[in-house]
């Protein structure tokens, strides 16, 4: 297929059932599907939306276009859960297409009100000549999870001395009113985060300030804006387009960041005494993560497992991207823990002995202080994810260079982190072509995706203790 943006664009209801139907059968065939990870169903997958927890179930919902590994008209595809763990998939329930998200339901966020669910998203809205003109939207979704939309926008255009780059709104409930935190690309082509308010969901939503927390510059543009409470100190995790090597190092096309404040105030919004910049992941592919203060009291994300402006080896097989695990978040000496949250124990089956493992495993990594170690995955074919680990440094590097068919090699193949001197504990979470590395209690986390050609997977280490556990294969 070729696709031009006419494709891309084209109505749902002009696309033949038979184009799912074939991306199903290649699926089906496919040597790269996941077994425990949030993955498209067909097509691709992108930004986490609607992270929320309402009707005694917890909801996410994925920004999809079903019926191509490439970004087109998107929806909202809905799943829910009992345990952040083991995910049904609904299919498409947010559409795009009408006038106040005429090219694509873009992200956004959700809020349990009263007896239903309240969306807030990004309505993509394109005139002839091709002009964007960003609305802010809302929708809602009762307990049967039947959508209805609001079909006025709620914020009809961006401030003032802003570009058409308005979107993917946060919503935030503080002492009985809504606030929203928007993404904004200025036309200086300075990235910020505005906030406006309003007394219910629905409106009228009024611009309040942007939010302070920095004084850098903070790239062109920021995506995903997601402001998150751990453990009392609030927490941005954003993803700021452009943003300069000095001001944050990083190896990716575009990062995904954080910033920790010591207090919030509510008045100015702004953070008080804020940390400097880091990434959330070391790795190669995490962007686009949501947040989700929980009624349990837990802070909740879950991330993107794949890049913008990028292709994906799985695109011949018809599909692209899937999300990490749901990892909570803590604070520990004002640096950001991150683990998969514990219902991730529902995944454990038996212990392996052989070198041999399941694609579906996870390998604890245990390295005594002042050595050096190495843990590889193999296949049979010698390809090769490698995890060099020095406890005499805190260094840790991950090189997928030989892993199969290659991604993004232009942005390199290898990821460095360092966790301080010590030893060394980690667990590598693997799932056939994604990988999860928490290192040291989650102080720091490497995320990637490899395309292996090979099927079988062997561990292979040096001078580490290693225990294989074999984890349940859902999807
Ligand atoms: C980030 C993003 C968002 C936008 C969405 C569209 O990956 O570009 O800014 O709302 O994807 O799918």
């Amino acid at each position: 297929t070729e696709w031009t943006t006419k494709l891309r664009y084209l109505p749902y209801k002009d696309w033949s059932d038979q184009q799912i139907i074939d991306i199903e059968q290649k699926i089906a065939n496919s040597h790269w599907r996941l077994g425990y990870h949030i993955q498209p169903s067909t097509g691709l997958l992108n930004d986490p939306n609607g992270f929320s927890y309402f009707n005694g179930q917890w909801h996410l919902f994925y920004q999809s276009f079903p019926y191509g590994p490439v970004h087109g008209l998107k929806n909202w595809t809905h799943l829910t859960s009992d345990d952040l763990v083991h995910w049904k998939d609904h299919g498409p329930l947010l559409l795009p297409g009408d006038k106040q998200d005429s090219h694509g339901a873009y992200s956004g966020s959700a809020i349990p009100v009263d007896d239903k669910l309240f969306l807030i998203y990004t309505g993509n809205v394109r005139d002839k000549a091709w002009v964007r003109h960003p609305k802010q939207d809302g929708a809602w979704v009762d307990t049967e999870n039947k959508l209805t939309k609001i079909s006025t926008p709620l914020i009809e255009e961006p401030k003032a001395g802003f570009t058409d780059h308005f979107r993917d709104p946060q919503i935030l409930k503080h002492d009985g009113k809504y606030y929203c935190l928007i993404g904004a690309r200025k036309k200086d082509d300075t990235g910020h985060v505005l906030v406006y308010q309003a007394d219910s969901v629905t409106g009228p939503w009024q611009y309040k300030t942007e939010l302070k927390f920095t004084d850098q510059k903070m790239g062109y543009m920021i995506e995903c804006p997601n402001l998150v409470f751990v453990d009392g100190q609030p927490v941005l995790i954003f993803c700021p387009q452009g943003i300069a090597q000095d001001v944050l190092s990083y190896k990716n096309i575009y990062p995904n960041a954080y910033i920790i404040g010591k207090g919030f105030d509510w008045e100015k919004f702004e953070f008080i005494e804020p940390s400097e910049i880091k990434n959330l992941d070391d790795g190669f592919d995490v962007y686009a993560t949501e947040v989700l203060n929980a009624p349990d009291g837990r802070a909740l994300t879950v991330s993107w497992i794949g890049l913008p402006d990028t292709n994906y080896p799985s695109d011949i097989e018809g599909w692209a991207n899937c999300y990490s695990l749901v990892k909570e978040l803590h604070l520990e000496d004002n640096e950001l823990y991150q683990i998969p949250v514990v219902e991730n124990n529902h995944l454990m089956r038996n212990e392996i002995t052989t070198s041999e493992i399941t694609p579906q495993s996870k390998i604890s990594i245990n390295l005594d202080e002042n050595q050096s170690g190495q843990v590889s995955v193999k296949t049979e074919l010698g390809e090769e994810l490698q995890i060099q680990l020095n406890a005499t440094n805190g260094n840790i590097l991950v090189d997928r260079t030989n892993t199969g068919v290659a991604v993004a090699v232009d942005h390199g193949t290898i990821r460095e982190t360092n966790v301080g001197q010590g030893k060394i504990t980690a667990e590598l979470y693997l799932d056939n072509t994604v990988f999860e590395l928490y290192i040291n209690g989650g102080k720091k986390v490497i995320t990637g995706r490899i395309f292996p050609k090979g099927q079988q997977f062997f561990v292979d280490s040096k001078n580490v203790q290693l225990q294989k556990v074999q984890l349940e294969k859902i999807y």
